[in-house]
């Protein structure tokens, strides 16, 4: 089976499944993301705080899409149990989650989605003293740890129906390949993406989203986004 399995992949050009950890995925991004990567083929972790809530979220998702192997668990185990793991807490959480989880991410790709807005001025570009989120994370977890960020100008709510997504992904992280495997995972759910640079890239692409916020408010729409124009068969 297993040969089966890859000479069909290699056939339809599909890329190997992965088992995704979702690190906060009882909340609206990772709701979002499970249910897109579990339509395309993947296995999920709903990792959360509690065990209970991690299963209520196993249970929702398998009322989309029943087929998916899917697991529950706390933070520190899904992130251990993930081949690659994401993380979908909110910014002035992220770091204190990481500290519970980084044993697990060693040698790893960890996406991270964290958009470092701070109330009450999220229309307003706040970055932390970092750089970035996805700055703080690669610095605070090291160089085993490969972090990619990814989906900050994405709606939760979007990912979370089958609407069509016109909003492109910015990919930011300082190995090639790990951005490439990244862009893969976004097209698979449903949207186009771009190699965006290295980690330091992601302040862009983080304070984009007060932009969007702004836009959003000015012009009366409920979820602006980007798209990267160029390419001549787009
Ligand atoms: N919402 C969007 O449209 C959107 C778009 C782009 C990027 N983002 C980014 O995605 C991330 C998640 O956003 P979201 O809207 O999904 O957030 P959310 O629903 O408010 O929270 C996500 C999860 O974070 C966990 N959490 C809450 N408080 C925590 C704490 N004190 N410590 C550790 N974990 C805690 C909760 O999981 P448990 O209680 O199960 O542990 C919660 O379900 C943010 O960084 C945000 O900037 C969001």
């Amino acid at each position: 089976m297993p040969i089966i399995r890859h000479f069909l992949r290699r056939l339809f050009r599909m890329s190997d499944t992965e088992k995704i950890a979702i690190l906060g995925g009882t909340g609206d991004l990772g709701t979002g993301l499970a249910i897109r990567w579990a339509k395309a083929g993947h296995e999920i972790i709903i990792g959360s705080r509690t065990l209970a809530k991690a299963q209520k979220a196993v249970e929702n998702l398998h009322k989309i899409s029943p087929q998916t192997p899917a697991q529950a668990m706390e933070n520190p185990d899904a992130a251990s149990a993930g081949t690659l793991v994401v993380l979908t807490v909110p910014a002035e959480h992220q770091v204190s989650t990481l500290n519970t989880v980084k044993a697990g991410l060693s040698r790893k790709i960890l996406i991270d989605v964290t958009v470092p807005l701070v109330p009450p001025k999220v229309g307003t570009v706040q970055l932390p003293t970092e750089g970035s989120a996805g700055k703080r994370a690669q610095e605070f977890l090291g160089d085993s740890v490969t972090v990619v960020t990814a989906f900050q100008n994405v709606a939760a709510h979007l990912l979370q129906t089958d609407a069509h997504i016109s909003c492109d992904v910015l990919v930011c992280g300082n190995k090639r390949a790990a951005r490439k495997r990244v862009i893969e995972l976004a097209e698979q759910a449903g949207m186009r993406a771009w190699h965006a640079g290295p980690i330091e890239n992601s302040a862009a692409v983080e304070a984009l989203t007060s932009v969007l916020i702004q836009i959003n408010r000015r012009h009366d729409i409920s979820h602006s986004g980007i798209k990267i124009v160029g390419q001549d068969d787009h």
